[in-house]
Formats: C-alpha cells, structure tokens, sequence
C-alpha cells in the first residue's frame, strides 16, 4: 500500500461506509416516486433482478479494480491496462460523480433547509401554504443555492478529516441512526388508519404498467442507487483490506440498500394512502405532498406530527450526507495522488467544482428556468445523463474491463482474496460480467436509441 494512504479500519466500517454510499436519496426519496409511477409492485421486482443480475457482478467489478490497484479510480484502471486508454473508464467514473454531486447537492441542500423549518415549525398550515411554501423557496434566486453550498461544505469537512477519522466515522454513526428513523417512521406510517392500501400498492404488482422504458427506469434506479458506475466503489474499494470478502461486501451492500428502498416505501405509501394522496406525485412528493401527509395524518397530536417530520428530514439528511462524501471522495482521491496534492487542497478543488455545478443546477430549477439543455432543466438534464446513459456506460466499461481485458488469474485472485476464499461462485460472476451485463446493457442502450 502508498505510504498516507488511509484504509477502513474494520469490517462493518467497509459495509457501513460502502452502504452509506449506496443509501441515500436514491433510496428514500426517487425509489418510492419512480416506484409509484411505474407500477408499485411489479417495478420493484423487476428492479431486484436488476440488482442481482447486473448489480452485484457490477460492484464485484469495481471492488476488484479498485482493492487490486489501491489508488484513485483514474490511476487504478491505469495501472491494471499498464497505461492503455481504459485510464478513461476512470476518468469517466470521476466526471459522472462530481457531475451527481452538483444536482445531488441541490436537492440535499433543500432536505437540510426542511430540516431546520420543520425544527423551527415553519412548515405549519394548510396544503396551500405548504405548496407556496415550496414554490416561494425552490424559487428564491439565493437561498436554495446557498443551502446545496452548504451542504456540499458540510461534506467538505468530513472528507479532509481522511477516510478513518472523516467517511468511517461519519457512517458508523449516521447509518446506524438513519435505520432507526426509518423504522420509527414506519411503524408509524402504517399505523395510520387506511394504511392498508399503500401496503397493498406497494407489495401487488400491477404488470400492465410494465414496458421497455419501466425497465430503463429500474436498470437506471438500480445503478444510481448502488453508486455503480461512478468510480465511488472503485475507490472506496481501495481503502479495503486485503482479507474483506468482495462479494460478501457487495450482496449485504445490496441487500441493505434495497431493504432500505422498501422500507422508504412502507414509510411514504401507507401515510400518503391514509390521507388519499397520489403516491406517484413525482420529485415534489417529499416536499409538497408529505409535509402535509404528516400534519393532516397526525392532526389529532400535533405535537407528533412536529416531531415525525422532523425526523423525516433528518434522515433524508443523513441519508444525502453519507452519499455526497463518497461522491466527494473519489475527486479528493485522484486529485490528491495524481497531481500530488495535500488532500485538503484536493479536497477544495472539488469542492469548488461541484459547488459551481451545484449553483448552475440549483438556479435551473428556480429562478432561472431558462437555464436549459435539450429542452430540459439543467438540474433534470445532468439527474437524466448520468442516471441513463453515464451509470450503465461506466458500468459496463467496467464490466468489460474485468471480464476480458484484465487477467483472469489477478481477478480470481482477488475474487478469493489469494485462494483464501473458495471461490464457488466465481465461474457464475465472470458468466455475468463477460456475457449478461454487457449484452444487458447494450440493449438498454440501443432501446434508447430506438433501434430495438
Ligand atoms: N447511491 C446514492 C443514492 O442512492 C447516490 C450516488 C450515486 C452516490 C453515485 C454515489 C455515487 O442516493
């Protein structure tokens, strides 16, 4: 290993970190909405076998690269190609999650101003004073900008503290909280009365709503929420140790994540159903819809739905939070090995570079709306490039990568840590890397395209 350069210090800070990268408004926030708008049930489904189909061999791929080269994502494809361009898979990882970090930021920064108006007692009042509330903030030429900033400072500052001290830290102790809050939110969300009906929308598959861009739906829902095809696991997979369990690490990951989607359903469907919303109210669902789901469901004790919000926005903020460092990290981590800077100077440069992307998103969405690409915001623009077209492009490059172009003795290596491990699933994962996940992907792609 470099000398300086940091390491997780324990098993379940490998899982909880790597976790904490996977969990986060992806979860709690678009899963339920692209969810609701997809067919409830049958898009879940179909969702989980992108995961174990696409997913895991995906995460398996970019822990190998990464655990096997120990430097930054860029360096890391660089020294496994012994300098032949696949450099640029790296480099693409690092462009898509600044990119992920600037929108991601925009809508975090929003989740931390909630948090301090539901504390403050601010969000109070009927559904017209909710949605003007809303529309008076999101609209605000300064405020939401100067919410996402901070938020992006926030992680700033986990990040220069390095990768024990600072991302291990922060997760073993925001995850394990995020968890309670959810549960907390839960139980109380399906104990509402007529919370029925949400439990069964979520948990009936309706497959007439089924179709070829559902499915690009959940294959995109899946990559984001994973955090595969940035690079992230690539270089979070460099500060594992020798002796962690790649694929072990990789199915809890998936497993966590994708129970945490779920239960971000049991938390917004059952309450959202109790007061007769509709569920698929897209991106304004946490915002609009759920703040007055919480005052109208528990109007009988105010005093709980002051609390429950607060803790919903809470967790939406940790959730974000555990995210936006590992986001944060694989820009700090190339810029402090590749152009030998400390990393707290590293660190500011990335900062400084998704803040701009963080403004020019934030001011798409707000008071400059004609701050447009191919007819969309600039802010629904970088959410669909990245989630469509980067995400499956960065994972399949790396999948590629791992499956025909490295050596088959340095994946097997890797894959049971020396021979430590037996490996029995190893024939199935290079099947899935080799064959599945680019022929997979690859018709995604030419659907897209309208080809097929
Ligand atoms: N997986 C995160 C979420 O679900 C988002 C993310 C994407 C994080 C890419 C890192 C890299 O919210």
């Amino acid at each position: 290993m470099e000398v300086g350069r940091g390491s997780f210090g324990s098993k379940i800070g490998v899982v909880l970190a790597t976790a904490g990268s996977a969990v986060g408004l992806g979860n709690v926030w678009r899963f339920p909405y692209t969810a609701g708008e997809n067919g409830g049930a049958a898009f879940i489904l179909i969702y989980i076998g992108c995961i174990m189909l696409l997913g895991i061999p995906g995460m398996v791929s970019e822990f190998i690269v990464g655990r096997h080269a120990q430097a930054n994502a860029a360096k890391a494809y660089d020294v496994l190609s012994n300098g032949r361009p696949w450099k640029f898979v790296g480099y693409l990882g690092i462009l898509t999650s600044t990119i992920i970090l600037g929108f991601y930021a925009v809508v975090a920064g929003w989740c931390l101003q909630y948090l301090f108006a539901s504390i403050a007692g601010q969000i109070n009042g009927d559904a017209e004073y909710v949605k003007n509330y809303f529309v008076s903030f999101s609209s605000d030429p300064l405020k939401p900008t100067l919410w996402g900033v901070a938020f992006i400072l926030i992680t700033h500052f986990v990040i220069v503290r390095g990768v024990r001290h600072g991302i291990e830290k922060a997760s073993k102790l925001l995850m394990p909280i995020l968890f309670i809050l959810l549960l907390i939110l839960v139980v109380a969300s399906c104990m509402l009365p007529g919370a029925l009906g949400g439990i069964r929308f979520l948990l009936h598959p309706d497959f007439s709503k089924l179709s070829s861009s559902v499915m690009l739906e959940a294959l995109g829902q899946a990559f984001f929420s994973l955090s595969l095809g940035t690079a992230c696991l690539c270089t979070y997979a460099s500060y594992f140790t020798k002796d962690t369990n790649l694929l072990r690490s990789a199915s809890q990951i998936a497993v966590i994540d994708t129970l945490i989607a779920v239960l971000s359903g049991l938390m917004i469907f059952p309450a959202a159903f109790s007061v007769g919303v509709n569920p698929d109210s897209g991106p304004s669902l946490i915002f609009i819809t759920l703040p007055n789901v919480f005052q109208q469901a528990f109007s009988a004790i105010p005093a709980l739905g002051y609390v429950v919000s607060i803790m919903f926005y809470a967790l939406l903020v940790f959730a974000a939070l555990t995210s936006t460092i590992s986001m944060h990290e694989i820009g700090t981590a190339f810029f402090t090995e590749e152009f030998e800077l400390p990393r707290k100077k590293s660190a500011w440069v990335q900062t400084i570079v998704a803040g701009i992307i963080c403004v020019f998103c934030s001011l798409s969405v707000g008071a400059y709306s004609d701050l447009q690409l191919m007819g969309f915001s600039l802010m629904d623009f970088c959410d669909r490039l990245t989630a469509n077209f980067l995400l499956p492009l960065g994972a399949m490059l790396a999948c590629l990568f791992v499956g025909w172009y490295i050596p088959k003795q340095v994946v097997r290596d890797e894959f049971t840590n020396e021979g430590a491990l037996r490996g029995r699933l190893f024939g199935v994962f290079l099947f899935a890397v080799r064959i599945v996940c680019p022929i997979c992907i690859t018709l995604i792609f030419l659907h897209q395209l309208g080809i097929v």
